[in-house]
């Protein structure tokens, strides 16, 4: 049963130069997918589940889905975490479900108030052994809109909506987090640099200094490939001046800065729809969703095969079931069927 939390994964991504992907699930081609991809490279997974996912697929569905997914591959480390929650109440739900590893993302409120929630949902999800990821800083996508942001000015100003180094440390001290999400310069979404994509290199070695030992996480990781935009346009889509981080970019951030969890939902959003609308404009009279859904379940292996490479994981599941197995085999109190472990 290696449905496990992210600890056994980080403590080998730390210094081992790979990350661990974390892919959002919404449905069964999409869990699908990523699964195969991941036992085809022998890749350690964490597959995260955002509040509008819980609403869209319902949890109970999500849940059984993801049982499956633990069930036909137990050579792979799975680790089933839960994307920006937003409120302790939906900390405590998920816990309860079962979920591993939870985000609670305070990152839009003043400070002292993210390290009121943080420190309240910490408490709430280490006693059951949960991990906790949170975030400090501002991101571009999904926070510019809370705030009222435009991209434009994100992108203009973005010095000033990094992560402070020397604020981590102290937010690392009183909230007792597992990991965090820093603010380096991505954004959420296919449109996250109307410039020159460039990342901040820099914050995340200072970020490592202030923070030793603490695992960083890169959300807005999605690369937007050209190819797949091409793709989307020729048959019939309107995605112009869509713009990811470059692959190159996140590899660096990786292998030679030390980033542990790399966050990635639009490229697979991307390549499920450049498949489905490439099937429907080249073959009109096709409606069986198997014949449109199959092809883009396939779409989407191929997308996570490709960035296990760009994250360097592939080949590292093994090695994480036998740092897990010699802790223990920890699990929280509770896995996916809601029964004590
Ligand atoms: O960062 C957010 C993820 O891409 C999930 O997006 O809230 O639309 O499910 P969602
Ligand atoms: P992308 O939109 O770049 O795929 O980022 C996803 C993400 O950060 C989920 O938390
Ligand atoms: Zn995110």
């Amino acid at each position: 049963m290696p449905l496990m939390t992210t600890k056994p994964m980080f403590d080998l991504a730390y210094n081992g130069g790979f990350a661990v992907g974390a892919f959002n699930v919404n449905n069964m081609e999409i869990t699908q997918g990523i699964i195969e991809a991941c036992a085809a490279e022998k890749s350690p997974l964490i597959l995260q589940i955002s509040k509008g996912a819980r609403k869209y697929a319902n949890m109970r569905y999500l849940k059984h889905m993801i049982d499956a997914a633990v069930e036909d591959h137990p050579e792979l480390p799975i680790a089933i975490h839960l994307d920006h929650g937003d409120t302790v109440d939906l900390v405590k739900t998920c816990v309860n479900d079962g979920f591993t590893s939870v985000m609670i993302d305070g990152s839009h409120h003043a400070y002292e108030e993210n390290v009121k929630i943080t420190a309240e949902a910490v408490k709430v999800a280490h006693a059951s052994g949960v991990v906790v990821e949170a975030e400090l800083g501002m991101l571009g996508g999904i926070e510019e809109d809370v705030v009222g942001l435009n991209a434009e000015e994100y992108e203009k100003n973005v010095e000033k909506y990094l992560t402070d180094p020397e604020q981590a440390k102290d937010f690392y001290k009183r909230t007792g987090i597992d990991s965090l999400a820093v603010a380096i310069g991505t954004s959420h979404g296919a449109f996250k640099f109307k410039h020159e994509a460039k990342l901040a290199f820099n914050r995340i070695e200072q970020i490592m200094k202030t923070c030793p030992g603490l695992p960083l996480v890169m959300h807005g990781s999605s690369s937007v490939p050209q190819e797949f935009i091409d793709l989307v346009n020729k048959y019939g889509g309107n995605m112009p001046n869509a713009k990811g981080v470059p692959e190159d970019q996140i590899a660096m951030a990786v292998q030679k800065y030390g980033v542990c969890k790399v966050n990635i939902d639009t490229d697979l959003r991307l390549a499920m729809t450049a498949k489905i609308r490439e099937v429907f404009a080249t073959k009109p009279a096709e409606f069986d969703p198997r014949n449109y859904l199959g092809p883009a379940r396939e779409a989407i292996v191929g997308m996570v095969r490709r960035k296990l490479h760009v994250l360097n994981s592939a080949g590292k599941s093994d090695a994480i079931l036998k740092h897990w197995e010699k802790l223990g085999r920890p699990l929280p109190t509770f896995y996916m069927r809601g029964k004590a472990a």
